[in-house]
């Protein structure tokens, strides 16, 4: 770990700088929030999908696991992998949930998940075990700003509600790496919460966006605009942009719900955890920014090497 820490870019370190943040105690913040609050996840998915679900028509929006399995599917779709045996890269991976989903689709030779938790490796590899050995992703502790892989390993890199955990709003030192570590025409694809539009957020909108973020030991939400941006600096072209803000309402009015019952939970053990009371506060937090639909959009944003 302490490796990984000291690779953060000469970027990153500045701009943490500039906020009085060290990338060091910001990272350690991650690791501890998830040490304590990934078992807390599985209230909200069975298969521990750590992310919101994309609703299609024709889905039931009951049925929770099926819309945040179906991110996976979105995610892996916009991949566009060419033909067979195509190496991927999960970056921020949690218990590898979308690691697992992949490495079961056709075309695929292996699916490698990293994440800053060691806690989350070894629950990963457990979550595994179920799977036969060829379709078992592998997991490892790194920081996806500064990866120890070689250039032009992969065919697809994602990070599925990852990218905001980076103290970049505009996310450019992952975006740079996943670049690096693409093959020609290979595609990174990042599934968040964005922040759209430049101009300052009102006063409630801004109160909402720190909690959430304290509580959820995140650094920033991408910034739409400057994220694009950073995309084409790196050197990606064709670049999408899928505005799923809507799909993800049925997964997202579940929020209030697991909440509820979570907080029932903690009161009823008398649990003092101060995680497990991020893990709780969070996406309530997170629901109250994501009513300002002028400002905070939920996409799907993708490019090509
Ligand atoms: C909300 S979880 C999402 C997990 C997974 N993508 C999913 O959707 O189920 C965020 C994950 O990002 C990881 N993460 C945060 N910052 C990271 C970094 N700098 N490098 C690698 N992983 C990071 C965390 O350790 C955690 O596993």
């Amino acid at each position: 770990m302490s490796n990984t820490i000291q690779h953060l870019t000469a970027d990153t370190a500045r701009l943490a700088a500039d906020e009085g943040t060290s990338p060091r105690s910001h990272q350690s913040k991650v690791v501890e929030y998830y040490a304590s609050a990934t078992a807390g996840y599985q209230d909200w998915s069975r298969n521990i999908n750590m992310h919101f679900g994309y609703y299609q028509w024709g889905m039931n929006p009951f049925d929770l696991e099926a819309m945040l399995e179906n991110t996976n599917r979105q995610v892996f779709q916009r991949l566009e992998l060419p033909g067979e045996e195509n190496r991927l890269l999960d970056m921020g991976c949690g218990v590898g949930a979308t690691a697992r989903f992949c490495a079961q689709q056709p075309g695929i030779e292996s699916v490698i998940g990293i994440t800053l938790a060691p806690s989350q490796v070894e629950e990963a590899l457990i979550l595994n075990s179920p799977l036969p050995a060829h379709l078992q992703p592998t997991f490892e502790v790194a920081d996806y700003h500064h990866t120890p892989y070689e250039a032009q390993s992969f065919d697809g890199v994602y990070a599925i509600e990852s990218a905001c955990h980076s103290l970049e709003k505009d996310k450019r030192s992952l975006l740079a790496e996943a670049h690096r570590l693409l093959k020609p025409s290979g595609r990174v694809v990042i599934c968040d919460g964005f922040i759209k539009g430049e101009q300052a957020l009102n006063a409630f909108t801004q109160h909402c966006y720190d909690k959430t973020c304290e509580h959820w030991s995140l650094g920033h939400f991408p910034q739409l605009e400057e994220t694009l941006a950073a995309m084409e600096a790196s050197g990606f072209r064709n670049i999408k942009v899928d505005d799923i803000t809507l799909r993800i309402f049925p997964s997202a009015s579940f929020v209030p719900v697991v909440a509820l019952r979570y907080l029932c939970k903690l009161l009823w053990t008398g649990d003092k955890n101060p995680q497990h009371w991020h893990h709780l506060l969070a996406p309530v937090w997170g629901f109250l920014l994501g009513l300002n639909l002028k400002r905070f959009r939920y996409c799907l944003i993708s490019g090509e090497k």
